[in-house]
């Protein structure tokens, strides 16, 4: 047997009472502690405080493996390393110009005392929050490991208020709960949200879950760094307290994940703020991401698009072809004219090729990558594009289809970049939501999107992607856990109701759901939302030329100024304006926001909120492109309520004069009544100045405060 040799660190509060270790992990500044002991029962155990205070109590750790069972319990401490890391990198892109990844880091290299496997647990404590995970390091005759589950538990102090989405494996589409932890219950779900196929554990949920304490600390539980494994989903145990880490397996195999050593999990992540917006602020989640691995990036582009896309969700135009086929070559070129003279880099063309007749989300198969319907000349929209200055962003829905996609994907992509194309988005849309893979028997199989095996798909696909120089945009994907800045063309996704809800098709997004949103989702990183519907007044049909919705109000449930608000809210380093040229040309003076708004910063500030009540985020533009680097903008939201928010201008640079131009909700705006009263004003400002913003009932306002002196 090993002899435990254990590194003493100044850093390490280490005690070794008998056989069992406790030590003391702190993380810089002091703020947040974790104890790593092996508990009564020999099960490695942490507990973790925040300012002295608990956040989590008695949490075991541990690893089921097929091959050596569960790990966890009677484990040697062979040797603990630690280093104190601060390394200021620069995001590509993103809400902030310099990160600083400022934390402790400690490995703690472990023995199985029942089958000799090697296992490390490393833990990095920041000053709001920490990560940990497994690692199998290289070690004889240990090379595939077939990962039947997961036990890293969170136990929580008291029974929280919870924020959460149900712990669907195919689908974040869902409008968000709030409930005490112990209330937490798929059931209360609207099922026909719930994807068909979906077997979900009825008392768990998605990650990001945000939650507050009695005494108001907010908490976000989630993951880094998500590769070639399966999503974490957390299930709320019988005591209603601790939650547990639940993979989720594959539908062919069972299993959770299969590996080969040396490995390492995604990191498990714990954030705490004092106030909610401190959970926005947070660089945890990126921090705990690798560095950006592509060799050259200079063709990753954040921007502002339009696209023939709203006009298929409200039933103007369809995806397939026929009499009102949306993606012509005509309309893409108008759309191009409109991009240009608007100053957009690019127009989204949907439904341009073959597969979209009939059921095109059961058609899945169907889907050509690279061949385009008759009245969509792919060559003489790029071309027309490069004249005016605009690009074509390129699609590919796969309804589902994973094999039959990756089949085609480096020819789709050798064709997009051949005409100049440098975004893609892409969809996977599917009946049941499961997606499509053939085994090597060319046997049809259906596999969870939030699966190891869909988990690589994506990497896969975005990194291929990389080798053509294109940046993908991911609708219906896995959520988000910092990959951006390991694979920065990874440029936005979708993974959750984005506005497509109010077109029509169903139940649309609640007065709540961008306050709500903005400190749940975009926890994870960047949306594509798609902001900035300008028209309310379209009544789509179903099929039967009936009404959808009975008693529902069937269109964005907010105030026109609260469409532009969310440009500032909900970060996305790609903003589209979602709306029809026509309705853009209808109202340009709310127009120009959308025209002025940057989509990269050099600061992003969550100056006040509480969860899925209210929000106001101020940020600083980027030198990027026609980003002037001076100006600031300000998004403030509510949700049903309407309030008057005080709002000092602490944030602006002391002793310089700012033009503010405003978008507020006009005297009586109201979501549903008289959703388009604005008033767009300006007056002189300095960071002296406190404004008095007046929001409406699903209302909102937008701000652009542009430096006059310097
Ligand atoms: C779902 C996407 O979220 C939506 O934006 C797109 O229009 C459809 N799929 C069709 O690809
Ligand atoms: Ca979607």
């Amino acid at each position: 047997m090993k002899k435990a040799f254990l590194l003493l660190l100044p850093l390490i509060m280490f005690s070794c009472g008998g056989e069992k270790f406790s030590i003391t992990l702190t993380s810089p500044k002091e703020a947040v502690s974790v104890q790593l002991y092996e508990n009564s029962e020999s099960q490695l155990a942490y507990t973790m405080n925040f300012q002295g205070n608990p956040v989590l109590l008695e949490s075991t750790l541990g690893i089921e493996l097929r091959e050596y069972g569960l790990l966890g319990k009677e484990m040697e401490l062979l040797r603990v390393d630690s280093a104190r890391n601060t390394r200021p990198w620069n995001p590509l892109w993103g809400e902030d110009g310099i990160v600083i990844d400022d934390h402790k880091a400690y490995t703690f290299y472990f023995r199985s005392k029942k089958n000799d496997l090697l296992i490390n647990v490393h833990f990095k404590l920041f000053a709001d929050g920490i990560g940990f995970k497994y690692e199998f390091p290289p070690q004889e005759g240990v090379d595939e490991l077939i990962i039947d589950d997961e036990f890293s538990q969170f136990k929580l102090t008291g029974d929280h208020t919870a924020w959460w989405i149900p712990a669907d494996y195919d689908s974040y589409e869902h409008l968000y709960k709030t409930t005490k932890v112990s209330e937490i219950d798929s059931s209360l779900v609207d099922s026909s949200l719930l994807a068909a196929s979906t077997i979900m554990e009825r008392h768990a949920v998605n990650t990001p879950l945000t939650m507050q304490t009695a005494s108001g600390l907010h908490i976000s539980i989630h993951e880094a760094s998500l590769t070639n494994y399966s999503e974490m989903t957390l299930r709320v145990e019988d005591d209603k307290r601790t939650l547990t880490s639940s993979l989720v397996p594959s539908q062919l195999n069972g299993w959770k994940a299969k590996v080969n050593a040396p490995f390492s999990t995604p990191w498990r992540t714990v954030q705490v703020a004092e106030k909610a917006g401190g959970l926005i602020e947070s660089k945890l989640i990126v921090n705990l991401n690798e560095p950006n691995k592509l060799e050259n990036t200079d063709w990753i582009k954040p921007g502002k698009y339009i696209g023939i896309w709203w006009g298929m969700h409200i039933d103007e135009y369809t995806w397939g072809s026929g009499d009102k086929h949306g993606a012509t070559t005509q309309r893409t070129k108008q759309y191009m004219d409109f991009a240009a003279k608007h100053g957009f880099d690019g127009v989204l063309v949907e439904g341009w090729n073959k597969g979209w007749d009939g059921d095109w989300i059961a058609n899945s198969e169907l889907f050509s990558f690279t061949e385009s319907y008759p009245d969509f000349d792919i060559e003489a929209v790029t071309s027309y594009g490069e004249k005016v200055g605009v690009k074509l962003i390129g699609h590919h829905e796969t309804s589902g289809g994973i094999t039959n996609y990756e089949a085609q994907m480096e020819d789709g992509f050798a064709l997009y970049n051949k005409l100049g194309v440098s975004q893609i988005k892409t969809g996977y849309v599917a009946h049941g939501q499961s997606l499509k893979v053939r085994d090597d028997n060319n046997v049809l199989r259906y596999e969870y999107t939030d699966s190891q095996e869909v988990v690589n798909h994506f990497i896969k696909n975005v990194t291929t992607a990389a080798k053509y120089q294109l940046s993908i945009n991911t609708h219906e994907s896995v959520k988000d856990t910092g990959l951006r800045r390991t694979y920065p063309n990874w440029i936005s996704r979708e993974s959750a109701r984005g506005q497509e809800y109010n077109s029509g098709w169903a139940a649309p997004n609640p007065p709540n759901h961008i306050p709500m949103l903005a400190f749940t989702r975009m926890l994870a990183g960047p949306m594509d939302f798609t902001p900035g519907i300008f028209n309310f007044d379209y009544v789509r049909k179903n099929d039967g030329g009936i009404e959808w919705g009975k008693g529902e109000v069937m269109r964005p449930q907010t105030t026109l100024a609260k469409q532009l608000a969310q440009y500032v809210v909900l970060y996305s380093p790609i903003q589209m304006a979602a709306d029809l040229p026509r309705n853009y040309e209808n109202n340009l003076p709310a127009f120009q926001f959308i025209k002025d708004v940057p989509t990269d910063w050099s600061h992003s500030k969550a100056l006040q909120g509480e969860v899925g009540e209210y929000i106001v985020m101020a940020r600083k533009a980027s030198k990027h492109k026609s980003f002037s680097g001076n100006d600031w903008y300000v998004g403030a939201i509510t949700n049903e309520e309407p309030r008057e928010l005080s709002l000092p201008l602490t944030f602006l640079e002391e002793g310089q004069q700012y033009e503010a131009q405003f978008y507020l909700d006009g005297e009586k705006a109201h979501w549903k009544a008289n959703p388009y009263a604005m008033n767009i004003e300006k007056k002189v400002v300095t960071s002296a100045d406190v404004l008095s913003l007046k929001l409406a009932p699903s209302g909102g306002g937008a701000i652009r405060f542009k430096l006059l002196s310097q």
